[in-house]
């Protein structure tokens, strides 16, 4: 994307900040990319940052950028911070990208993901009715140690942050903390941004230090202190990784409950952000539902179901399965121990039972498999039904081949179907037949290989 003066720019942009190398997460993956409940850390910051408007977008990167590029796309600008020389160099870097923009600016770290909307929406109103040309966001917590510290003046003015490691025994002591998350005037940023010094423990440019510097070249400084400390949570190691998720999970909880979705134990619940699910449907304990996966209204799904990439139909229920990258329409019967491949399609009111396996296959509306059963690659009708024990045998060594069955089939059990082979319409195998050849329609085949049933003739005899 070309820089600001190009487009057509609102009143609110923003600068995520992920140069840097997460150095505690011990790990060769770029920090922000790491997933929460399988999205990137960043995607979080991203998403929330275009639900306040804020476009442009600036992702200042260094670090893995190219991966960190490559994973955010091109919806956002991209400002390559070479050497990591600190946040206020971070946001010096990105100030080109802004050239011509002069409205306000979020500024926040591409490892806070769990920043509402709200959050934001409270801190720029704050920023625009008292007049600020920087405005923080801040929290009151003993808990938060390593943070920036605010110093207040008296009157309650916020006038420097000092960072921890560069504390005096008194500021160490103070509890109102910098969250890192601000809004900032364009204008005062272009100003303010050049004066950046490295006079502090790390010898870098202190994004922090526009705080005093406003202050005392007479800008007005603002400081909202928020109750929201959870929105706080950077993501700087696995263990804080484990947390974020926790919020993000119990957040996706709480409005898929709020839009209908009884969820009996959420604390066992897994469902993805990316995850729709229809009204009144019940979600068991143990259920994990993942990528883009949608499920109907009224469907039940679980106890102790994995579901990825697949939609499931209104009224189906789902038990003790997994199913990834398949598609059911109503009705279903899934499970208990159902495995179903990508590629499987069921029509409405199909039932799969228990020990089933199915891939790459269509299956028509009313037809069961209900247990033990392979079907790989396969048309299978509509109201047929396939034995306890049938298996397509789809691949013979060297290729797969396709089985067809028609309407209204019985596949006896333990039927062994020889791909390619069709079963047509109306057809029956009898138990334990190895079909190696096509069944024609109303017809009955038995045995190995299987063959036409005649029946015993007694006038030809
Ligand atoms: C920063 C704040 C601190 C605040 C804390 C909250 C500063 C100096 N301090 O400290 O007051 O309490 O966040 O979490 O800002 N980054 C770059 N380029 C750089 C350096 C950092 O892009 O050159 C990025 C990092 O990737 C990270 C973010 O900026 O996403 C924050 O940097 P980090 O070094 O973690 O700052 P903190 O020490 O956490
Ligand atoms: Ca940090």
């Amino acid at each position: 994307m070309s820089d600001c003066s190009k487009q057509k720019c609102a009143a609110l942009a923003a600068v995520v900040l992920a140069a840097g190398k997460g150095t505690r997460m011990k790990s060769n993956v770029a920090k922000v990319l790491h997933p929460i409940m399988g999205r990137p850390i960043i995607s979080y910051v991203l998403d929330t940052l275009t639900a306040v408007q804020a476009n442009p977008q600036v992702i200042v990167v260094g670090h893995a950028a190219e991966t960190v590029r490559e994973a955010c796309g091109p919806d956002y600008i991209y400002a390559l911070q070479a050497e990591q020389r600190g946040t206020g160099h971070a946001v010096q870097t990105a100030i080109p990208s802004l050239d011509g923009f002069s409205g306000n600016v979020l500024i926040v770290s591409g490892d806070m993901p769990l920043v509402t909307p709200e959050v934001w929406q409270n801190l720029i109103e704050l920023h625009v009715r008292e007049g600020n040309e920087f405005t923080l966001l801040t929290a009151r917590s003993e808990a938060h140690r390593d943070f920036g510290r605010i110093v207040r003046q008296a009157d309650g003015q916020a006038v420097r942050i000092v960072e921890a490691r560069d504390c005096t025994p008194e500021e160490y002591a103070l509890t109102e903390v910098n969250l890192g998350a601000y809004c900032a005037s364009a204008d005062f940023l272009r100003e303010m941004l050049p004066l950046l010094g490295s006079n502090n423990a790390q010898g870098e440019l202190y994004l922090t230090d526009l705080v005093g510097l406003g202050h005392a070249h007479g800008k007005r400084i603002g400081a909202m202190i928020t109750p929201d400390i959870e929105c706080a949570m950077g993501v700087n190691s696995r263990a804080d990784l484990a947390q974020a998720g926790t919020v993000i999970k119990a957040r996706v909880l709480r409005s898929l409950m709020l839009s209908g979705v009884t969820v009996l134990d959420p604390g066992s619940t897994w469902v993805e952000p990316s995850v729709t699910v229809g009204r009144d449907t019940v979600i068991l304990p143990g259920t994990v539902l993942q990528g883009k996966t949608s499920i109907g209204e009224a469907c039940q799904i679980g106890p102790n179901t994995q579901i990825t990439d697949s939609s499931v139909g209104a009224g189906s229920t789902v038990t003790h399965s997994v199913l990834w990258q398949a598609k059911t329409a109503g009705g279903a019967k899934i499970g208990p121990f159902a495995y179903l491949r990508p590629g499987t399609v069921l029509e409405d009111n199909v039932k799969v039972g228990d020990f089933v396996e199915i891939k790459n296959s269509n299956i028509a509306a009313g037809t069961k498999v209900p247990h033990l059963t392979y079907i790989g690659d396969a048309d299978v009708g509509s109201n047929t039904n396939i034995g306890c024990g049938t298996i397509t045998c789809n691949y013979d060594g060297q290729s797969k081949h396709r089985t067809f069955i028609g309407d209204h089939v019985f596949i006896g059990s333990n039927t062994s179907l020889v791909a390619p082979v069709r079963v047509e319409s109306g057809a029956k195998t009898g138990a334990g037949a190895v079909v190696t050849k096509d069944v024609a329609a109303e017809s009955v085949v038995v045995g190995i290989p299987a063959h036409p049933l005649r029946h015993t003739n007694t006038e030809q005899s």
